[in-house]
């Protein structure tokens, strides 16, 4: 029986052209900068995102505290959502390793944050504060429906941040998926932002690896701070030559992704006992309510892993679903009979 894993883009699994690219690689250490798969990948990553330089780092976590702890010294505030990924979903680490204080306000269901809340908590000199550093935005926002988040509105909170001597990060792991719903170019989408952290591993289907990309001194420092945190990885070509092809050649899978989404989505939404507001899926990302008096969540949970489609219930009677590389529109459908029969 096929898996049909819709937990999270985090499951896909390389492709044979991937695998063939990995065992391929020509390798060199690269906390000696001379590993040339890592090389390209970089040069190419700051082609891509605009900006001067890049560091491919082990995880996303990872990129988003590098940025961070080069952004923020100890003692500063950093202005993030309190639906983000860094504020949840990262062990704490810019207050366990940075002693950043985070400042948390309201992520709205598309994801943003209201631009009066954050110029509204930018401190201002007072003894008894701490001194505001960084915004940081995520785009897509995988708590807020996997929206993609508008230039217009970057820009707006990139004024704001300039406006006020401020540094500003976009945790991208799924920036690529932005892009394309947003149908631009990542360098145009970031062109007012310091830094950006982008996965390789989620939608692009590598098995492991996340680039950071920013100016050539912020490189600079954040390539020491990976150091610190162990994340030089020596022979890391194989994951840069994994890289190198996602970034070429995964923007068609991307598109398929968000139409298989809609496809689910729209499918979700025709099924009694299930309640989807399909207008928030723009992405691969989804989430539905199970409205039905016969069927639990335990049952329903159950019944569908036995016809070999998995998710998770993220809070109770509440579920995500995840559309990625390796789940085909055939994998669609069949997912949506499985609903239909358990519902019925
Ligand atoms: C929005 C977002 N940021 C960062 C991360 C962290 O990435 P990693 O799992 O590579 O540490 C994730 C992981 O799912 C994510 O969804």
């Amino acid at each position: 029986m096929k898996i049909i894993d819709l937990r999270s883009d985090t499951v896909t699994l390389p492709s044979n052209e991937i695998r063939q690219a990995i065992f391929d690689a020509e390798l060199g250490d690269d906390v000696f900068q001379e590993d040339k798969n890592v090389n390209l990948l970089e040069k190419q990553a700051a082609t891509l995102s605009g900006k001067e330089s890049a560091l491919l780092v082990p995880s996303g976590t990872m990129g988003n505290l590098i940025s961070f702890l080069v952004h923020c010294s100890r003692g500063t505030e950093a202005i993030l959502g309190n639906k983000s990924h860094t504020f949840i979903y990262e062990a704490g680490g810019i207050s366990a390793f940075g002693g950043i204080h985070s400042h948390q306000l309201h992520n709205s269901d598309d994801g943003l944050i209201n631009l009066d809340h954050i110029k509204q908590a930018i401190r201002v000199d007072n003894v008894h504060f701490p001194k505001t550093s960084l915004i940081s935005l995520e785009n897509t926002h995988n708590m807020c429906f996997g929206s993609p988040i508008s230039k217009d509105y970057i820009d707006q909170v990139s004024n704001v941040a300039k406006e006020n001597n401020l540094k500003m990060h976009i945790d991208g792991a799924r920036i690529f998926n932005a892009t394309t719903a947003l149908n631009i170019t990542l360098s145009s989408l970031i062109e007012n932002v310091d830094s950006v952290t982008f996965c390789l591993s989620k939608g692009l289907a590598c098995p492991i690896g996340s680039v950071v990309c920013g100016s050539k001194d912020f490189i600079e420092s954040a390539r020491r701070m990976r150091k610190a945190l162990g994340g030089g990885m020596r022979q890391a070509g194989i994951i840069a030559a994994a890289g190198l092809i996602a970034i070429n050649k995964l923007e068609t899978q991307i598109s398929e992704d968000h139409d298989n989404a809609q496809l689910l989505a729209d499918g979700l939404n025709q099924i009694d006992g299930l309640d989807i507001d399909k207008n928030k899926v723009k992405t691969n990302i989804m989430y539905f309510e199970l409205k039905s008096d016969t069927v639990s969540s335990k049952y329903l949970l159950k019944e569908m892993q036995n016809q070999g489609i998995l998710f998770f219930e993220v809070s109770p009677n509440r579920y995500r679903l995840v559309t990625h590389y390796g789940i085909t529109q055939s994998d669609i459908i069949y997912t949506l009979e499985a609903f239909q029969k358990i519902l019925s």
